[in-house]
């Protein structure tokens, strides 16, 4: 199982999502592959917002290694869950989707939680750090949904 994160700049949310989903795995002995992406280009190579990295190791989290880069078609080959942070990168993916295959591998994150609602997770970037504890919360609680949705972990 490979599951691919997507926000836009790769710097705050897929990044933590990323994070987030790794802990699990870890915890939980899984065999996923875990990967995160932005639709835009503006910071390929960077590691994620220092205030991403701050949450995540309030929860033992460390991404600070992580490096931006940007989504690419060769993704929809190579991953077999897509989750987008909001509905503007959906859109954006599902835009560069070649087939219904493609199409179906993505979804909104928060849809995992709450079916259908089309909920987006905030963008952090421009708010305080107040922002990224929100943020994490949303993704913990959707990453537990995926796993159990998916029958990877046994509740
Ligand atoms: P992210 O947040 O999509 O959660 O990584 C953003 C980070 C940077 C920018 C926008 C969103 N930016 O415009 O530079």
């Amino acid at each position: 199982m490979k599951i691919l994160m997507v926000c836009l700049g790769n710097i705050c949310r897929s990044p933590m999502a990323e994070g987030i989903m790794r802990s699990k795995v870890k915890l939980h002995d899984l065999n996923i592959m875990v990967d995160s992406c932005g639709t835009a280009a503006y910071h390929i190579g960077e590691a994620p917002d220092f205030r991403a990295q701050q949450t995540l190791k309030k929860h033992q989290t460390d991404i600070s290694g992580l490096k931006g880069r940007q989504f690419t078609v060769n993704d929809f080959d190579e991953f077999d869950l897509i989750f987008t942070m909001d509905e503007s990168n959906y859109n954006n993916i599902i835009a560069l989707a070649r087939t219904e295959a493609d199409k179906k591998k993505v979804e909104m994150i928060m849809n995992t939680v709450y079916s259908g609602e089309n909920i987006s997770v905030p963008d952090p970037y421009y708010g305080g750090k107040e922002g990224f504890d929100h943020t994490y919360k949303m993704l913990d609680l959707a990453c537990d949904y995926i796993l159990n949705d998916y029958g990877l972990v046994v509740p």
